[in-house]
């Protein structure tokens, strides 16, 4: 049985996420800096539930090493773990820019270079890293975060290269706005309304964890096979549409 490890899935897109690769017939590992018990057991007996912070190098090699003995190693990993940080950049404090960087851009990095060494000696395995749109342009008040996905693209785009020679494919997904416990506290900051959002996608809805969860399971799987590399967006054509708003309102039905 393959093993994938799922950080930040105690809720959200994570736990979607979890269950579609445990109904893909993966082993799943799941991960979050909450209790994840719970998550675990209401997807079923293949799973294994472990707490712990993304960002600290300790529990992430402690983590690494206990699905080597327990499992012989992971077979997918996928990076979801993040936080949002919404604040004008000369309000932003260092501690908030270096909280928002150690959980979205250093706990990827921890795991991709622990379990990446696991799967570079099998000679296999498939990483995908949750980016967001955020990661693909610049999002006013959001100078953390949205530095944080560029660079994890940035590592996603390097370990491709790196280590695709060697049977080891990274890739990430680049979600729009997903109805998740993360937007309904950004959104409860008053910063924005379902409309403006609704408004800004071509498709006119927010994503589902389910249709990311799919993007994920797909770059993870074989039928992904020769993509590497890649920076996939699951954003209802956001980041393809650079039209106003008004323009884009007159296509409705
Ligand atoms: N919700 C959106 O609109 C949206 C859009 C684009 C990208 N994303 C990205 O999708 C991913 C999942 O987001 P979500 O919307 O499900 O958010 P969420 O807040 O519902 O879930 C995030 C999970 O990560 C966990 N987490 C936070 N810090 C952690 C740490 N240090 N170590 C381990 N786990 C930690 C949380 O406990 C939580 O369970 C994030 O990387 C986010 O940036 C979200």
């Amino acid at each position: 049985m393959k093993t994938a490890v799922v950080t930040g899935a105690a809720q959200g897109l994570g736990q979607v996420t979890a269950r579609k690769l445990a109904a893909a017939g993966y082993r799943v590992v799941l991960t979050d800096l909450q209790p994840v018990e719970a998550a675990a057991a209401a997807i079923g007996p293949a799973t294994i539930a472990i707490s712990g912070d993304v960002s600290d190098e300790a529990f992430v090699t402690d983590l690494a090493a206990r699905i080597a003995k327990d499992c012989g190693g992971a077979q997918v990993l996928v990076n979801n773990a993040g936080i949002s940080l919404i604040q004008p950049a000369e309000e932003t404090s260092l501690d908030q820019w270096q909280q928002v960087m150690a959980v979205n851009l250093q706990g990827p990095f921890l795991l991709c270079r622990a379990f990446g060494r696991q799967m570079l000696a099998a000679g296999t395995g498939s990483i995908v890293n949750v980016a967001s749109v955020a990661g693909l342009g610049g999002v006013i008040h959001r100078s953390a975060y949205n530095t944080s996905k560029h660079g994890l693209i940035g590592l996603t785009r390097t370990l491709a290269g790196e280590w695709g020679g060697r049977g080891v494919r990274v890739n990430a997904v680049c979600p729009g706005w997903i109805k998740t416990e993360m937007d309904v506290k950004d959104m409860g900051s008053g910063a924005y309304s379902d409309t403006d959002i609704v408004n800004r996608v071509p498709m006119a809805r927010f994503a589902q964890p389910e249709d990311v969860a799919e993007g994920i399971a797909f770059l993870a799987s074989d039928a992904a096979a020769f993509i590497n590399g890649i920076c996939l967006p699951v954003d209802g054509g956001w980041t393809g549409d650079i039209s106003w708003d008004s323009l884009r309102l007159k296509t409705r039905a």
